[in-house]
Parts: C-alpha cells; sequence; structure tokens
C-alpha cells in the first residue's frame, strides 16, 4: 500500500516529543513489511533541514482566505530515515527556528494541509491511506472529503492517530474561509462546541482512528478530553494500538550516544560505567541511587509535582540519593527546578533543554525513571527505561497502565 503519513514532527529532522519518535521509526518498519512509505512534514529552519541534502520535486500556490502563499516540495536525498521525506517549505510560515508555539500556529498548520493536498491532486498522487497525527494535520480528512478541489481524493482512507487529545487546535468560527471551497451544509463538520475544532473534525470525518494505547482510548471516551461523546459516538471506527519503540536505535549494546555499551550479561558493568560517567558531568555521587526525570515540563507530565517532591525525597534520604532532571518547558517550572541545586548541591542536579545525547546516556546510567505523568496517552520514556535496565516510576494511567507492570505483580518497574 501507498501511505503518507503527515506530521509536525518526525525524528531526527524536527522533534519536541514522542511523536517525532513514532513518525521517524513507524513508516521504516511498514516499509519493511513490503508497504510504499513516506512522511511529509514542514521545512523548518532547523539543523536537519540545514545539514541534509533536499531537491525540489513540485512547486505551487496555496490559498489561505485572502492570504496567497507560494510553496515548494522538497525531497530528502538519501532515503537515510528508512522511507521517504518530503519536506514542505512555505517560507514566510515555516521558515522559523521552533516547530510551535507561534501566534499563526492555526494559519501556518492550516497552510501545510492545504498544500499538502494540493500537491497531491495535482501531481494526481492516490495514496491508499492519509495518515494524519494529532490537530496540526486533523483537517486533512475533512478537507479530502469535501472541499471541490480535491474531489479526486473523495474516496481515499484516512487515519488519525492521536497522540495527545489535550491538544485540539481549536480556532475562531470566522476563519472558516481559510478551508478552501466546500459545501456549506458539511459545515457541522468541523464544529464542536462553537468552535473549529480540527481534532473533533478528524474525529468525524476520518475513516479510523486511533490512540496510541488501549487505555489512553478507554479514558479520552471516558472523561478528560471534552471529545467524550464524540468519541463515544465513533467507538465503533476507533481503535486503541500501543506504541512500539525503535531497538535499532534504543538498544544498550549498539547505542553509539552513550559511554559504555552494555546487553543482559554485562549489564551492572556497563549500567555502572554510564553512572560514573553521567554523574562526574553533573557532579553527582555515582555511589547513590541515581533517579532522572526526562521530559517535557507541562502539566501532563506532572512535571510541576517535582520540585517537591524532589526536596522531600532529598530531605528525607540526606546524601543518598541522587537526582537529576532533565527537559524544558513551562518557566515557572524551569525556574524552581534550577532553585532546588542551591539546597541540595553535589545530591541534585538539572539540564535545561531537549538533548537526545544526554537522555540516551541518562537511560544508560539511572537506577530509577521518574514518570509522574497525570495524562500518558502511551509514553515512551518507561520503554526506552525497561530496555535499559532502568526501573520506571509511573502513575498507573494511559499507556504507563499498559507497558508497566508493577514488580508486586512479577514486573519490572513501580506503578501507582
Ligand atoms: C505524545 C504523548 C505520549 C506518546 C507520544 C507518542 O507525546 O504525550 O504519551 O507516547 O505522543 O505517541
Amino acid at each position: 500500500m501507498k501511505i503518507f503519513h503527515v506530521s509536525a514532527e518526525c525524528y531526527p529532522a524536527a522533534k519536541v516529543g514522542g511523536l517525532a519518535d513514532v513518525v521517524g521509526s513507524l513508516p521504516k518498519y511498514l516499509n519493511r513489511l513490503g508497504h510504499h512509505t513516506a512522511v511529509v512534514l514542514p521545512h523548518y529552519a532547523m539543523p536537519f533541514f540545514e545539514e541534509n541534502a533536499f531537491e525540489k520535486t513540485y512547486e505551487g500556490i496555496l490559498q489561505l482566505g485572502g492570504f496567497e502563499f507560494s510553496f515548494e516540495v522538497l525531497k530528502e536525498q538519501t532515503n537515510q530515515l528508512g522511507f521517504e521525506l518530503y519536506t514542505i517549505a512555505i517560507t514566510e510560515l515555516f521558515d522559523r527556528p521552533k516547530i510551535y508555539a507561534y501566534e499563526d500556529d492555526t494559519e501556518r498548520f492550516l497552510s501545510f494541509q492545504i498544500a499538502f493536498l494540493n500537491w497531491i491532486t495535482a501531481t494526481k498522487q492516490k495514496p491508499d491511506i492519509i495518515h494524519c497525527h494529532d490537530h496540526h494535520t486533523a483537517l486533512i480528512p475533512f478537507m479530502a472529503q469535501n472541499c471541490l478541489a480535491y474531489n479526486s481524493l473523495k474516496n481515499t482512507s484516512t487515519i488519525l492517530t492521536i497522540h495527545s487529545a489535550q491538544y485540539q487546535g481549536a480556532f475562531g468560527a470566522e476563519k472558516i474561509t481559510y478551508i478552501p471551497e466546500f459545501d456549506e451544509t458539511k459545515s457541522g463538520l468541523l464544529e464542536w462546541n462553537g468552535m473549529i475544532n480540527p481534532l473533533a473534525s478528524a474525529v468525524k470525518c476520518a475513516w479510523k482512528i486511533t490512540t496510541v494505547s488501549p487505555s489512553y482510548l478507554d479514558e479520552i471516551i471516558g472523561y478528560a478530553s471534552g471529545l467524550e461523546n464524540l468519541l463515544r459516538w465513533e467507538r465503533e471506527k476507533s481503535v486503541g494500538i500501543l506504541n512500539g519503540i525503535d531497538t535499532e536505535v534504543w538498544n544498550p549494546a549498539s547505542d553509539p550516544m552513550i559511554h559504555y555499551n552494555y546487553n543482559t550479561s554485562s549489564f551492572e558493568l556497563g549500567k555502572n560505567k554510564n553512572k560514573e560517567f553521567l554523574c562526574e558531568q553533573f557532579n553527582l555521587n555515582s555511589e547513590n541511587p541515581l533517579f532522572v526525570f526526562i521530559g517535557r515540563f507541562v502539566p501532563e507530565k506532572g512535571a510541576d509535582l517535582l520540585t517537591e517532591a524532589c526536596s522531600t525525597a532529598l530531605s528525607q534520604n540526606a546524601g543518598e540519593i541522587n537526582i537529576l532532571i532533565i527537559g524544558s518547558g513551562d518557566t515557572d517550572v524551569e525556574r524552581s527546578i534550577q532553585g532546588l541545586k542551591n539546597f541540595y548541591f553535589g545530591n541534585y542536579n538539572f539540564h535545561i533543554g531537549y538533548n537526545e545525547k544526554l537522555s540516551h546516556l541518562a537511560y544508560a546510567a539511572a537506577d530509577f525513571l521518574l514518570m509522574p505523568s497525570r495524562v500518558e496517552p502511551c509514553g515512551l520514556n518507561q520503554m526506552y527505561a525497561l530496555k535499559y535496565g532502568t526501573i520506571p516510576i509511573v502513575r498507573r494511567i494511559g499507556g504507563l497502565k499498559d507497558t508497566v507492570l508493577d514488580m508486586g505483580d512479577g514486573g519490572f518497574g513501580i506503578c501507582h
């Protein structure tokens, strides 16, 4: 089958979270199963795009209400990722160093989706499946089915994978003119709670909905997303499929990003060597058990709970444990994470920012991984931890519930 994955993130080109890891590896394995899978991503001003060769394969114009943008479709030349990577360059909107968090994100991602549909219609491509990920690409199912310009895609199967139902990309109804011409009687397919809601629209229009773990599907049908009634209504076409991890990238026996490779028989030595190496860099005592947190500082991940929890644990076990926090996000959380260092110097440290290499090393070096997530659609970190012999301490929710078996039940994690 010919499958297009359309996404805002794809590792290693552009990553904020686990969405990138999934979109950066699933297509490779689909290709090995005999499918023809490509990923389509916006062309950002980020290192991967500058360091790799891309060739222009198409250029066109897109209309966003009264605005007009020219765009180019570029193809990464080497297929180094194990699949074809196409990027859509819309200079005014995406020639920027970050993926999200701009005021015009609605305009940016809607333009990206329109450019994608313009391109495949103009070049008469007939994918068997268009696979969309999260709200940034969630208007594609509606547009493919209903916009006059995309009539040739009317019967193309579409899938939406929900990696996070917290973010739905809703915007005001006055921007309905952004969407290429369609039969107005269909506008209800865009609407949820008085707004145009891309995620809700895809739940209505996509042929299939998947969530990244079975438990998360139950959770968002039951509560917590604002889309409960809609998801309940569309339950029949929805399925929870647990993410996997790419063990060609995440394998302590071959991982080039860690200090010392190890396998199940050299496990103790390997973990100790990595721990000594990491502890030295962060001025921690490698004799102590090492707890790490790796992730985004957002409420879903429970990052705001860390400061108090760390300070209690470090006070109660004075000098006997180490904690290392790696991540970035909410500035108040960043500040309080930084502030703790003054009180627990030598047993506590942090790295503010996203650093792939350091994360790999931390999984290899740590004894425990902390995941106090309030919401966790799947979670990959606990699976990386298990692969590296690190005990995940998690909340019993979403994908964590589906992947971490508590030690008390014969597993290798701690699940509360
Ligand atoms: C999002 C979710 C996370 C999931 C990842 C990949 O980042 O928060 O739970 O593992 O997407 O699906």
